[in-house]
This record gives structure tokens, sequence and C-alpha cells, in this order.
């Protein structure tokens, strides 16, 4: 994918993620978190944080859009994109990041937006936040 294409599919992915933070369910942080997954297959899978009165109960929206995309039938993705609020970057929790690994490899694309400058996108692939990941094991080793 030559570099304007791909800064175009940033930008759309990353519009996605901001328009559906405004859905999150973050009565207690106050810090709505929007999603938005890019398939293989082409199609885009949302997810916002959900939280809990009971507070270990709250969901990354991450975590939300993947595991969406799995129900659908998606196993492979290309880009994720992450939206809040905050002026600094917003990279994905370690919890997320495992969970990308599961099904994204070392160059997924990892972009964060702000709401505050909707046309800047900051891009990490997934093996640059986690540098040293744990994928498999060997049962009963
Ligand atoms: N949150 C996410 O949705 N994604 C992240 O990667 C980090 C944190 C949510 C969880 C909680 O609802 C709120 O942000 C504050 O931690």
């Amino acid at each position: 994918m030559s570099t304007n294409t791909e800064a175009a599919r940033d930008l759309t992915l990353a519009h996605k993620a901001l328009e559906v933070m405004s859905r999150a369910h973050a009565p207690y942080s106050r810090f709505p978190v929007g999603a938005a997954l890019l398939g293989r297959s082409g199609k885009t899978y949302l997810g916002v944080n959900v939280e809990n009165a009971s507070l270990g109960l709250s969901v990354c929206a991450e975590r939300i859009a993947i595991f969406t995309a799995i129900t659908a039938g998606e196993r492979a993705f290309d880009a994720i994109a992450i939206a809040t609020s905050e002026s600094a970057p917003t990279p994905p929790c370690g919890a997320c990041r495992q969970v990308l690994l599961e099904f994204g490899g070392d160059e997924l694309s990892v972009l964060h937006v702000n709401s505050g400058r909707p046309d800047v996108v900051a891009r990490h692939t997934l093996g640059e936040l986690v540098p040293f990941p744990f994928r498999q094991f060997t049962p009963g080793a």
C-alpha cells in the first residue's frame, strides 16, 4: 500500500474511532475511549469502553472491538485506531496489547487520535509496543 493510501486509510479509521467514542459508558473514570479495528476483509469493527459499578468488570474499547470482530468471523487485522479526548498519546493498555497479539502480527498498525486534533494520527506497530511478546506455550512442558 502506498504511503498516501495508508495515510487516508488511517485517517478514515481514526475518524470512526472518534465518532464511536461518544457511545462509551464511562461514568466512573469519565475517560471515554473509542476503537475502530480494520479487518483484512475490509470491514471495520467498533468498540467503546464499558464500565461497571463493580469497577474491575469494566472492559476497554479495544477488547470490545476485537471480540466483536472475532464473533463476526474475522481473524486477521491490518490496523486499530484508538480515540480519546486526552492530548497526550494514549496507546492501548497492556491487557489489550496482549489480546491484540493473539490475532495481529508485529506489523499491525496501532493508531492514536484525540478529539482536540482529529486530523493528527500517531502511528506505531504492535511490534514496537510489545517488543518481547508472550505468544505461545507448549502444553504440559
Ligand atoms: N481504557 C480503554 O478503553 N482502553 C485502554 O487501552 C486504556 C483504558 C478505559 C478503561 C476505563 O474504562 C478507562 O479507560 C480508564 O482507565
